[in-house]
């Protein structure tokens, strides 16, 4: 018997076709802007490796994968705003084009830390894709040059994204109508 969800995802924010479009056209513009550079893209696990896995195999020229782990929520559906280092990177990144592959930036606490720490290992370029971006009120100040969709203000689960790791299977965005904790 399959185990029963709770609670369980509800409306189909982005289809997996939706997300299949969308990955392409970011494949192709990260593929031409870096075009005659081979850049390393750092992927922010976990959230981040579904479409990472999908990303890279739309990009058609040289680029390296890393993967670094931080912790911002603690299991809660709203963000704490507090940011720990779980995992780094195993290269320097010293003169090297960077590009943040992010899930979803939520209130961009989590992508503003990561910028600032990364800012000091001196790349030779940074910058952010993006694959979802939530409509705020208070939208973070963070130049995401490349973003897959603007999606409302609620939370999401699917494609990577988790309510307490589960979920990251589905190959959609779907709304999951749960009371945050805070
Ligand atoms: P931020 O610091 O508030 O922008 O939150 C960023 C991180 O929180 C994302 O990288 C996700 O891992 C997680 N997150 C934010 N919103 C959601 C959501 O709706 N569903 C699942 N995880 C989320
Ligand atoms: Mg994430």
């Amino acid at each position: 018997m399959n185990h029963p969800y709770h609670p369980a995802p509800g409306e189909v924010l982005i289809s997996a076709d939706e997300i299949a479009t969308i990955v392409a056209r970011l494949g192709r513009e990260v593929s031409r802007d870096y075009d005659g550079r081979v850049p390393v893209l750092v992927s922010l696990l976990k959230g981040g490796v579904v479409f990472l896995a999908d990303l890279i195999r739309q990009i058609t020229i040289p680029h390296h994968i890393e993967f670094l782990q931080v912790s911002s929520y603690g299991g809660s559906t709203s963000s704490s705003g507090r940011v720990k280092i779980l995992n780094d990177l195993e290269v320097s990144i010293e003169g090297r084009d960077v590009l943040i592959v992010e899930d979803v930036i939520d209130t961009g606490t989590t992508l503003a830390y990561i910028v600032d720490m990364l800012r000091l290992r001196h790349p030779g370029s940074l910058e952010i894709c993006a694959l979802l971006r939530k409509r705020v009120s208070n939208p973070p100040g963070i130049p995401v040059r490349y973003l897959g969709h603007e999606i409302p203000n609620r939370f999401v689960v699917g494609y990577g994204l988790d309510y307490h790791e589960n979920f990251r299977h589905l190959p959609f965005v779907a709304a999951l109508d749960v009371d945050p904790i805070r």
